[in-house]
């Protein structure tokens, strides 16, 4: 307990505060336990917590009581980070793209609707996941027929991103409240999933391009197979760099598209300080997060071609295992992630579930702006009008919750 973050949580929370750090071998990581979420917090308490994300990139607070804390209350929590952005699951899509139109889906299409009847005697979402702000991340969901004949099926990873960059204020810090995590582990090797080779006819091998280098290519694909969310520490992995390559990479702009191709692309610097920590960090140091439907970010001043080259090598540089961390996910874990600090990709997850014992249910919500001390925040109402989808603000009931 010599390091200056866990004194201040002590004097911030008392002495039943207990932090272990860090989790990984790149110094991110701590997990904090005896911090009560459903209770208000003070000014004081707040500061130690913002500074020890500042310094650790990732901070779980473990132990929250399940049956006392909501997901109202985590939405409270939430707002003390930044503006809550509600999540484009909740709206309704365009056609069959994956455009969305900012307009809330009704109750009953929400994805915690769909959980809700996945087994309805046995689990329910929390009070309050029905927030436009609560994207629930899960594997449960009502099953059709042919869905529940079929049995479950593997899905594999996501795409290494971070969330919502390409906003002109991108989102600077996600947080999941973990309600359930898998505790199968039925596949070869005694894991929850089964290890994923691509084969030449899979689908789902687009979701890189097959083009990239083989190497960053395993290691996109060297995956956690127990559930957890894989990070990339970019400030540890930025910090390794010859003096010389950072200050070349601290120059650097890039434009970052949204999904739509009409949209105005913004330029953001690559390297961020974050301003209480003084650490510097890559941001999203990705050409393209989520092809092929992304358009690919490009460096100011650099062909296309010259853009993916650099970004794939510096992708190669912070996939690499000293900057890796798979955090294992327990229930009533409340964990937040530096989105300018870390990249993260989901795991492989079994779907179709029929067992509990599969069942992975997570809210998460990411938060824009400036930090808040105190609450209700003080956003303007133009600020939200602009930077908000669906001019969203937490009811004030939520924040009074408790
Ligand atoms: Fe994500």
């Amino acid at each position: 307990m010599g390091d200056p973050i866990h004194r201040q949580l002590r004097k911030a929370f008392g002495a039943d505060v207990r932090s272990e750090a860090p989790l990984a071998d790149s110094g991110a990581g701590i997990r904090i336990s005896g911090i009560d979420l459903s209770q208000p917090l003070q000014t004081e308490q707040v500061n130690a917590l913002f500074d020890a994300l500042a310094q650790y990139r990732i901070m779980t607070l473990a132990g929250q009581d399940l049956d006392a804390f909501s997901a109202a209350h985590f939405e409270r929590f939430a707002n003390h980070w930044g503006a809550p952005l509600p999540h484009p699951s909740n709206f309704r899509r365009l056609g069959n793209t994956r455009y969305y139109e900012p307009e809330l889906l009704p109750l009953e299409a929400r994805p915690s609707t769909r959980v809700n009847a996945a087994f309805p005697d046995t689990l329910r979402c929390l009070p309050g996941a029905d927030s436009p702000a609560v994207f629930v991340v899960t594997n449960v969901r009502d099953l059709r027929d042919e869905e529940r004949q079929a049995g479950p099926k593997l899905v594999p990873s996501t795409t290494w991103h971070t969330d919502i960059e390409h906003h002109a204020i991108p989102l600077h810090v996600s947080m999941f409240l973990v309600h359930r995590a898998p505790v199968a582990r039925d596949a070869p090797g005694g894991t929850w999933v089964p290890e994923w080779v691509p084969g030449p006819d899979d689908p789902q091998t687009d979701r890189y391009f097959e083009d990239s280098d083989p190497e960053l290519l395993r290691l996109r694909r060297a995956l956690p197979l127990n559930g957890e969310t894989a990070y990339a520490d970019t400030a540890a992995a930025f910090a390794a760099l010859p003096a010389a390559e950072q200050a070349r990479l601290s120059r650097i702009q890039v434009r970052r598209h949204s999904y739509n191709r009409n949209d105005q692309a913004d330029f953001s610097p690559l390297v961020r300080t974050n301003p209480r920590s003084g650490i510097k960090s890559l941001h999203s140091p990705l050409w393209c997060p989520r092809p092929p439907t992304q358009i690919p970010i490009e460096i100011d001043g650099m062909s296309a071609q010259a853009s993916r080259a650099l970004l794939e090598e510096v992708e190669a540089h912070v996939l690499q295992p000293e900057f890796r961390y798979d955090h294992a996910h327990t229930p009533g874990d409340v964990t937040l992630w530096d989105l300018f600090m870390t990249i993260h990709v989901s795991p492989p997850m079994k779907e179709n579930i029929q067992s509990l014992d599969d069942a992975r249910l997570f809210y998460r919500i990411s938060c824009k702006g400036e930090p808040a001390l105190t609450l209700p925040r003080q956003d303007s109402s133009e600020w939200i009008g602009e930077h908000i989808f669906l001019e969203y603000t937490t009811p004030e009931e939520v924040i009074q919750a408790c």
